[in-house]
């Protein structure tokens, strides 16, 4: 399972030795790195490292549930535990017992749950949802992010206690650019695997124009991007055009499209924001006033929704929380349009 650790580079060796030396004391890891850089790579040679190997290694993905889903994911739940939960589920921590529990993503955690979390990890006890029994974890966390933790907790996103909690042992992957030595060994040998893969039946070799060429480009999705490039040349039989069309997009991957800077808020407004035709009539439904209710009716939307499900449709309860009195939850169901599950 999972590949070897390629790479010649000070920081690939430095971070071997490391994974050598944490892998039997199963103290918390935190591995962090841009998008495709290895992370994963580096939690799965730690968990094969360790006296853990051979018992269960169990990914969780926090980035990529709503909440509720999440926390029944993590701590599992009891028959009847909320709607829906027609039998009894065991979590993510039950099933990684005795071995690895990685927190992928960890950095979108929610603040509630990362709440929940560092209770667990304090008392090495969890009660799955709905059940008063607390169990006991014995699992070694690691954890992923491509967030600066530390920029989170300033911004108030991310709880420093959850952060020193997690973070004993910090592994920073730096960026494929930063360690332009790597890239030789890392084509050589995921060229040798595809090949196979593909059943090519002679090696697509490189010459140097074109390894120096490959060593040069920064590599915005790091390996797993230079992985692409690897079978799309391999598949097209030639270096050439893949190159070229690497550099001709490079420019493009360096400046994020206006698009992407849109907040959330104000796309939700308008489709695009023409910064300079701040007059022309397309935008007639842009304004701060307009943004204002919209985003707030967003909000109280996901909240009021999230509220009444997880009370299982108990209104009065759901108001209580809410605190508001029960004739406004029922005025706000009516003109939010929401509805019980079937
Ligand atoms: N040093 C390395 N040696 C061999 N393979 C590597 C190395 N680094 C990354 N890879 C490979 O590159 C791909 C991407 O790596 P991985 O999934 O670990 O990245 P990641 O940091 O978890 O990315 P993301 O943040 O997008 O989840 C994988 O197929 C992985 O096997
Ligand atoms: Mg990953």
């Amino acid at each position: 399972m999972g590949p070897p650790i390629i790479g010649v580079s000070n920081s690939i060796e430095k971070i071997s030795e490391l994974i050598k030396h944490v892998a039997d004391t199963g103290l918390n890891v935190v591995i962090t790195g841009e998008t495709g850089v290895g992370k994963e790579v580096v939690a799965q040679n730690l968990y094969q490292s360790s006296p853990r190997k051979g018992k269960p290694f169990i990914k969780v993905n926090c980035a990529a549930l709503p909440d509720g889903l999440l926390e029944s994911e993590l701590y599992g739940y009891e028959r009847g535990a909320f709607t829906g939960a027609e039998k009894k589920k065991k979590g993510k921590f039950e099933l990684a017992h005795g071995g690895v529990l990685f927190l992928d993503e960890i950095g979108d955690m929610s603040m509630p749950l990362q709440a929940k979390l560092l209770h667990v990890l304090q008392s090495g006890e969890f009660a799955p949802l709905g059940s008063e029994k607390e169990v006991v974890s014995d699992t070694w966390i690691i954890a992923a992010t491509n967030h600066n933790l530390e920029q989170e907790i300033i911004k108030n996103h991310f709880r420093e206690d959850l952060y020193y909690r997690l973070n004993i042992i910090t592994i920073d992957i730096p960026p494929l650019r930063e360690r332009p030595e790597d890239i030789s060994q890392l084509i050589e040998y995921y060229l040798g695997i595809y090949t196979s893969q593909f059943n090519k039946k002679n090696l697509l070799q490189p010459n140097l124009a074109i390894i120096e060429k490959l060593t040069k480009y920064h590599w915005p999705g790091n390996v797993r991007q230079l992985q692409n490039v690897l079978k799309s040349s391999l598949v097209l039989g030639d270096w050439d055009k893949t190159i070229v069309a690497l550099f001709s997009s490079a420019d493009a991957d360096d400046r994020p499209s206006p698009k992407s800077t849109v907040p959330e808020s104000v796309a939700l407004i308008t489709e695009y924001l023409d910064l300079d035709g701040v007059n022309s009539p397309e935008q007639p439904s842009f304004s701060l006033k307009s943004i204002k209710k919209t985003y707030l009716e967003k909000i109280e939307r996901e909240v009021i929704s999230y509220i009444l499900s997880s009370t299982g449709w108990n209104r009065s309860k759901a108001a209580k929380i809410l605190k508001i009195s029960y004739k406004t939850l029922l005025y706000k169901i009516t003109d939010l349009n929401l509805s019980p599950p079937a």
